[in-house]
């Protein structure tokens, strides 16, 4: 166990309640594979979102039989709650009272439920983010800095990419030679003055390809890396990849930074085939869109591309500026009608 992190003996528990919103996150440089106690086989960057986020209430009864009654947008989620208790019971380490009351957690999503958007990195930030309000309150306040850091630690123990919801702006996960302070353990921001401007207000607009459930969870896919021929050699070109993100990051190198994160999302698909068994989470609207993206690029030169994350909808990425009302114009125009029900999540970059 993790010294820093552990909790303190003596609290003094007490029925509260505590409220958090989360955002969520798309990562550029993507995690994919893991080892025990949620370590991440290579470092992944991401962009916290604007709009994307999850509202979260939790009530703490000090002294009931631990337990854990959750509500999704108003509905009482069985599955959802019996998920909390194991994660709950596993971080007792870490906060010594957890298990001594009963909890009624009630969570908001702002974007559409059945979008496939995931909502695990900002639902479990909220909840971690709450679990330290609560920690403030039992076991005596910490610095705002320190609570931020272990809220970012607990979020890992839920849901490893919730971790990098935390941070505003451009966040690392994962220990890389590239970025000091990086760790395995929690998130840390990416240094704001070593970023561009162009970087910094960015739009990502989510074009829902497919609402519902995934054919293969993320826990699924990160295990059948294990297995995957492939793994070391990605894991090693995502250690590369930072190298060069860090220059293009710096130096405003709009063209590099389409290229590799592109390359990143097609990398992640393309593990997914390469895994035994193989799986595709992408959808045809999915390849339709991608083909329409590199001709747009191709006839106007404006810089619309593309990221992935597990799933089939596609991140469109773009810089607001001059010429984003010609890129909006096409995605509405060109791209809408390879969605299932005209659904597109207009988001940006939080800085
Ligand atoms: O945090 P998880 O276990 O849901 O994994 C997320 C993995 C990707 O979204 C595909 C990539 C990433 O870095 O967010």
């Amino acid at each position: 166990m993790m010294n820093e992190f552990l909790g303190k003996q003596n609290f003094n528990i007490s029925n509260q309640t505590v409220s958090e919103s989360c955002p969520s996150n798309i990562a550029l440089i993507k995690y994919w594979g893991k080892y025990d106690n949620q370590i991440p086989a290579n470092p992944s960057i991401s962009y916290t979102l604007n709009h994307c986020k999850t509202n979260t209430s939790m009530e703490f009864l000090a002294d009931e039989k631990f337990s854990v009654q959750t509500f999704l947008g108003g509905k009482e989620e069985l599955k959802f709650a019996e998920k909390i208790e194991k994660y709950f019971k596993n971080i007792e380490g870490y906060l010594p009272w957890i298990l001594k009351g009963k909890y009624i957690i009630k969570t908001e999503n702002t974007f559409p439920h059945s979008s496939g958007i995931a909502s695990s990195a900002s639902g479990f930030g909220a909840i971690a983010k709450c679990l330290m309000d609560l920690d403030a309150q039992f076991s005596g306040k910490s610095d705002e800095d320190f609570k931020l850091k272990k809220a970012s630690f607990l979020a890992r123990l839920g849901s490893g990419s919730a971790c990098r919801s935390l941070y505003n702006g451009l966040v690392v996960w994962g220990k890389t030679a590239e970025v000091a302070e990086s760790s395995d353990l929690f998130a840390v921001q990416y240094p704001n003055e070593e970023i561009h401007s162009i970087f910094k207000n960015f739009n990502d607009w989510v074009l829902l390809i497919h609402e519902g459930e995934k054919s293969v969870s993320s826990t699924v896919g990160h295990g059948l890396m294990n297995t995957n021929p492939y793994a070391e050699k990605r894991f090693q070109e995502a250690h590369e990849n930072f190298k060069t993100l860090k220059e293009i990051l710096k130096n405003g190198d709009l063209q590099n930074f389409i290229q590799l994160v592109e390359h990143e999302a097609l990398t992640l698909h393309a593990m997914m085939m390469m895994s035994e068994p193989a799986f595709i989470l992408m959808k045809t609207g999915t390849l339709q869109v991608i083909n329409k993206i590199w001709e747009f690029r191709k006839e106007t030169n404006l810089p619309l591309f593309f990221t992935l994350d597990a799933g089939a909808n596609v991140h469109l990425l773009f810089p607001e500026n001059s010429d984003s009302e010609k890129i909006k114009e096409f995605i509405v125009k060109e791209l809408l009608q390879f969605t299932q029900n005209n659904g597109v999540v207009k988001d940006m970059m939080n800085f």
